[in-house]
């Protein structure tokens, strides 16, 4: 019996989580399995020599161990995704890169993908359906909500709080907070890429440059 693992979205985000999976996969060994991709407007249905499924059909051929790791870095298209999954009771699964490393004291909610050479250092909280995509980090005593996505080589440094949908892009450094006074990256911020944010940044805002400024304050 071959167990389906679905990589949802064969965009540019999936087609760089889908061979971490299968070397994860590989790694750990374990029963017999498929990679597919899963998309539902794909117009194509083999990407890099894997089956491209819509989420119907990966469904219809699940078995009791199928799971779907969500490959869209906007957070709120992998929430809507995660609703998709769920509605149809397909669980995800978290995609760990043997290349990644994780100290002490890390709690991950389900549905992660930490790609290669990311670093989470130790008592840090992570909420659901996170991604840490190449040479992020989250320091210590971080705590960070569900759907957040750090872009490759965003620098996230200890006592910070990412709440829920936060996007932090490519090549952004966020300062330490303190124990009692964290840092806050609000609910559904954009961090642009290269800003070096040194105050909390408030909900649904986007900051960018060095002293990161919101983008319309430049
Ligand atoms: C910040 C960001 C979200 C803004 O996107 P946007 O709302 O579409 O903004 P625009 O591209 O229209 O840019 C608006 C202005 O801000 C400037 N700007 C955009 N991003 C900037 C950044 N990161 N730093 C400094 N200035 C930036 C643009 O040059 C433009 O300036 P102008 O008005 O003088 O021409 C986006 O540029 C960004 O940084 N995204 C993250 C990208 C990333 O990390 N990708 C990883 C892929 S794996």
């Amino acid at each position: 019996m071959t167990t389906l693992y679905g990589i949802y979205g064969a965009g540019g985000c999936g087609r760089g989580i889908l061979p971490v999976a299968e070397r994860m996969l590989t790694v750990s060994g374990g029963p017999e399995y498929e990679l597919v991709f899963i998309d539902d407007g794909s117009g194509s249905n083999n990407v890099n020599g894997h089956r491209v499924l819509s989420l119907d059909e990966f469904s219809d051929e699940a078995d009791a161990l199928s799971a779907v790791s969500l490959a869209v870095a906007d957070p709120r298209v992998r929430q809507a995704l995660a609703a998709r999954c769920e509605q149809r009771g397909i669980a995800a699964f978290s995609v760990i890169s043997p290349e990644c490393v994780v100290m002490d004291e890390v709690q991950i909610g389900e549905g992660a993908v930490l790609s290669p050479f990311t670093t989470l250092t130790s008592n840090i909280r992570i909420g659901r359906h996170f991604h840490a995509n190449l040479y992020s980090y989250v320091e210590h005593d971080c705590v960070v909500g569900d759907f957040v996505t750090l872009a490759p080589a965003a620098h996230c440094n200890g006592n910070v709080v990412i709440e829920d949908f936060a996007y932090l892009g490519s090549g952004c450094v966020i300062r330490q907070g303190t124990p009692g006074d964290p840092l806050v990256i609000g609910e559904g911020a954009t961090i642009g890429m290269g800003a070096v944010v040194t105050k909390s940044v408030a909900a649904g805002t986007t900051v960018v440059g060095n002293p990161a400024r919101p983008i319309e304050a430049r």
